[in-house]
């Protein structure tokens, strides 16, 4: 059996031109193709069909596992946890090919060079002809990652399962119930109180197909929304200096925990907010098998950001994708809070979808680039980061794309 993993179903074509270029001999009528987004289902797939790229592969099944040059990997734990899962899925003698760039590239993007894949396979690997894929022999294992990713792939379909949880208790989902998901990973001892918008998330019976594709969103952007947090980190911060952050609108905290367990981060506590209660049911279960590692330093907040209670100074305070969800009546005290919350020297990251007409979902509740920075230009000024490469851009070069808006706090 052979695995392709690309980017979107759409990029095959341009996969297999790249391949071919690269001689790597392939029968594409027996591929099995996986992709980042776009890709429905987990294992088993058929050849008609396109799995999606972070559902769990049994070990020791495939012959060969090619990772496509769309598919962009920054060198980070998350991604690490990937290719470990497809090298384990590999068989004893068989091949994952792995796509990289130029050092040069590598430096400036945060993907993967030769030199990275090379240590963190612990050999040097066959270089294709056209000399952007290097094949790895599969040779025994590869030490573990700290990474939710990895937590993730052993949970595959938790959302799903949780949504069925949730379902069978709807008649009884009451304080007492919230209280005891939340309370092993509280701020604080509080007094939650159900708002019908952490109900609004529970899906209906019809709508539970749909949960696997929001798990693989969620799974997917921890891989590049992390990576560019910590690069964003490291700019911003010295090496050693103990961070504290906060994700609003968090989802199952995944993002947060990664950042966590960075090693190069000195991440010493993370707070998620989210008004989910299906997502906080996701996080409780994270939160207790992960425990070790995150007691004392992971916090979940099931509540609505904008009535987030502050405990102490943070250094880091990100809204990716979530801000719009707040009401525009509450965006500016909810800025300014967060922003009050900061220690000198500490950044604000915020990560939204410019309003468009190529996005049917939420276009009412999305900003334009004149609405989002009327709220942020009176506080300080806008750093622009590409959500696709570790790269400060300008304002202008930003224009309506969606890119990573930072702004620090004077000292
Ligand atoms: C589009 S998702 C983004 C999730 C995550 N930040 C990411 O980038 O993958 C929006 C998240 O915001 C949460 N949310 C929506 N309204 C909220 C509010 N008023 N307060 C807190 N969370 C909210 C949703 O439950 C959901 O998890």
């Amino acid at each position: 059996m052979r695995a392709l993993y690309l980017s979107h179903p759409g990029k095959r074509a341009d996969e297999l031109a790249f391949l071919a270029q690269a001689q790597v001999d392939l029968d594409p009528d027996r591929l099995l193709i996986f992709a980042q987004s776009g890709g429905t289902g987990g294992w088993p797939i058929s050849t008609d069909q396109v799995g999606n790229a972070y559902c769990p592969l049994p070990p020791d099944a495939f012959t060969e596992i090619i990772v496509g040059s769309s598919v962009r990997l920054f060198a980070s734990p998350w991604s690490k946890a990937f290719l470990r899962h497809l090298y384990k899925a590999v068989v004893p003698g068989g091949t994952l090919a792995v796509s990289f760039v130029s050092d040069a590239e590598a430096a400036r993007k945060g993907y993967w060079s030769l030199a990275g894949l090379r240590a963190l396979f612990g050999q040097d690997g066959e270089c294709s002809r056209n000399g952007q894929l290097v094949i790895i022999t599969r040779e025994g294992k590869l030490p573990k990652v700290d990474s939710v990713l990895d937590w993730n792939l052993r949970n595959h379909g938790i959302l799903l399962t949780t949504a069925v949880d949730l379902l069978a208790n709807r008649s009884t989902i009451d304080e007492e119930l919230v209280r005891d998901i939340c309370r092993p990973m509280a701020l604080r001892e509080h007094r939650l109180t159900i708002e019908p918008i952490m109900l609004q998330d529970l899906p209906q019976q019809s709508q539970l197909g749909e949960l696997l594709d929001r798990e693989a969103y969620f799974n997917g952007g921890v891989g590049y929304k992390s990576a560019l947090l910590r690069h964003i980190a490291k700019r911003y911060f010295e090496a050693d200096q103990p961070l504290r952050v906060i994700d609003h609108g968090g989802g199952s905290g995944f993002t947060a925990v990664e950042m966590l367990l960075q090693r190069d981060l000195q991440v010493t506590k993370a707070v998620c907010c989210d008004v989910s209660l299906l997502l906080a049911m996701v996080t409780s279960k994270m939160f207790a098998d992960m425990r070790e590692c995150l007691a004392d330093r992971f916090f979940f907040e099931l509540t609505p950001i904008q009535d987030f209670d502050y405990d102490e100074d943070y250094d880091l305070i990100s809204f990716l994708g979530s801000l719009l969800y707040v009401p525009r009546e509450d965006t500016e005290q909810t800025l300014g809070r967060a922003w009050d919350s900061l220690r000198p020297g500490g950044v604000l990251v915020i990560h939204e979808n410019i309003k468009s007409r190529s996005y049917t979902r939420d276009y009412d509740l999305m900003f334009t680039v004149e609405e989002l920075e009327g709220f942020l230009r009176p506080l300080a000024h806008i750093d622009y980061y590409l959500s696709t490469a570790t790269i400060q851009i300008t304002k202008e070069m930003s224009g309506t794309k969606s890119v990573f808006r930072v702004l620090q706090k004077a000292d």
